[in-house]
Parts: C-alpha cells; structure tokens; sequence
C-alpha cells in the first residue's frame, strides 16, 4: 500500500475539499479564522511533503523550513507570491488554480468597469444620503460603455473571458497588449492587438489583466497614466504592485484621467489613509476577483488534486514551476 503523505493545509477549505486530502494523504489543516501566522506556519511544515496556501511567500526562508518539500499548491492564479529561482533549485513544484475563475473575474472586472463608468457606488451613496433632488440631471451623468474601446493589459484567460464580455454583450471595440500576440484570439473575438502606447492612448477603459513579474511591477507609472486619454477610465484586477499608486492618485486629482475601479492594492488589505479611498472618482473593492463560493470551491479542490497528483507522482498539468 502506498505511504500517506503528510501535507499541511494553511487555511480553512470546504469539507468536501478536506475530505478530499484527508482520503489520500495525512493532513493538518489551519482552520483560522485569522491568517496563519508565518511563525506558525514554520512549525508546521517541518515534516510536510505538500503544502496548500494562497497568498503566503514561498521563498528560500520558506523553503529552509521544509526538509520533506515536494509541492506547494496555491488557491489562487496568481503565483507572484512563489520564489520560482528558490523552489527550481530545491525541485519543489508549484501549482496554480488557472481555469476554474475565469468567468467570475472577468464578470468582477465587467462589473467594476460598469461602476466606474455609471459611477454607481458614488450615486448609490447620493441617494441614500437623501441628496437626490428634482432637478439633478447633469450632476447625475455617467460614461457610455456600449461601442467605446477597451483596452485590455494581458490577454490571458481572464482577458478573452473579458474581451467576449465586452465584445458580444456590450458591442465594444477591444484592443489588447500581451507578452504575445494571440492570433486565433484575435480571429475568434474581433479583438486587436496594440502595442502598450497606442493601447493606452487609444482606449476609454484600460483594464489591468497582467500577472505580477519583473517586467510589469510599477508597469502603470506617471507616464503611463498622462498618455490616457482625459475622459478614460482605469481598472486593476490584477495586482496592486503593477500600478504606482501615488502617480494613479495624482492622475485622478488631476484629471490626467477620469476615474478608476481597482480590486487591488499596492498593501492588503488597504489601509484607510490610503488617498485612494478618499476619490468620489475611485471605485474600491476588497479584493473579491473570484469571491463566489462556487468559484472558491473549485479553486481550493483544483489546488488538492493538484497537490495530490504530484505527490503520487502524476503531472497535474497546473504545475508552474
Ligand atoms: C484569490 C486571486 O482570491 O487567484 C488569484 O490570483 O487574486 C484571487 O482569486 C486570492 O489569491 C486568494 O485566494
């Protein structure tokens, strides 16, 4: 019979995802409700061969802490937060959750694009502060969306699931820049690829799809921001660390653009002094780009099998390492 795995889970998952571990490996699992501290999280994984988390650094200070390490499997797409040098030179997989939160994301990114445009947290708070008065017409106007341009910033899975979105249900033109271009994309969407400049000089909404690496962290500077067009809108769905928040601070105060939604933040969560919070022209979400039970679910069990198949020996086919 095959020897049962210790694995470490570093966060609460649905039962049926525990049950799942539990059947093929001995497992530990940090219930919360509060984020693990790493201390603890140490002196957990001293004995484990799987680890399953999202969110945490897996960088060589990690890695000493895990003699028996063979995976590291994250609830999330993302991946910035591995140390891929680190984890290739100990031979630990990482794993991602890609596929299973597309379509949530993508509605999320709809829905905050929509928000901005229609400026519907700010007209929300107008009418339940009893300001709305016969009258108000103008003060009340928003930003067309149908047939405008989308500019979208990595043209992933999430990107095609927002550019069908934008395309078959909202009728707009949308541009895209990617590591590479996506002919088949392009002929399946009607989409078309621009270079960074052109993008942002040409969109009325730039949506930021991109994942965190070297090339793109800070990639939304002062520049970047003063080529928008003035009556544009910005949206990050990715991560908070892409864009420099003091030049997007000062590009929505000085009207270099019109307004931004952003799910995520250079700190999280975000604190209160953050000058972002206080924009009437700022929609803020708390980070809830696949916030759906269903899509979390599916994501936490994508992450187990994923842990279990390398620790049988099997490729999972999430392995991003
Ligand atoms: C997760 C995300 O909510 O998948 C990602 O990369 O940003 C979100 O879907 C987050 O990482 C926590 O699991």
């Amino acid at each position: 019979m095959e020897r049962r795995r210790k694995v470490f889970v570093a966060q609460p998952v649905p039962e049926t995802v525990e049950a799942y571990i539990r059947n093929h490996c001995e497992c530990e699992v940090w219930k919360g409700p509060e984020r693990i501290p790493r201390e603890t999280l140490f002196s957990r994984i001293r004995d484990k061969e799987g680890v399953l988390l999202a969110g945490v650094r897996v960088d060589g200070e990690f890695l000493e802490q895990a003699p028996q390490l063979r995976v590291v499997s994250n609830v999330s797409v993302g991946y910035n937060n591995f140390d891929l040098a680190a984890m290739k030179a100990r031979g630990v997989a990482g794993t991602n959750t890609s596929g299973v939160l597309d379509d949530t994301v993508a509605d999320l990114a709809m829905g905050l694009l929509l928000a901005a445009a229609r400026r519907i947290p700010e007209l929300d708070r107008h009418v339940k502060e009893g300001l709305w008065q016969q009258g108000d017409d103008e003060i009340l106007f928003g930003k067309q969306v149908h047939h405008a341009t989308l500019g979208i910033l990595g043209m992933g899975r999430i990107g095609e699931a927002l550019a069908r979105r934008a395309r078959f249900g909202f009728d707009m033109e949308v541009l895209y820049h990617n590591r590479n271009r996506k002919p088949e994309v392009e002929k399946a969407l009607g989409v078309r690829y621009a270079g960074f400049g052109e993008l942002l000089a040409r969109s009325d909404y730039v949506v930021l799809l991109a994942p965190l690496t070297p090339s793109t962290r800070g990639m939304m500077d002062e520049s970047a921001f003063r080529s928008m067009k003035s009556d544009s809108i910005f949206l990050n769905v990715s991560r908070g660390e892409t864009v420099k928040e003091e030049a997007l601070v000062q590009a929505l105060q000085k009207g270099w653009i019109r307004g931004a939604g952003l799910d995520v933040y250079g700190r999280e969560p975000v604190s209160r002094e953050n000058p972002l919070l206080g924009l009437d022209n700022c929609v803020t979400l708390p980070h809830i780009g696949s916030a759906v039970a269903g899509t979390r679910e599916d994501m936490a069990m994508l992450a187990a099998r994923s842990m279990v198949a390398v620790l049988q020996g099997r490729d999972p086919g999430t392995i991003v390492t």
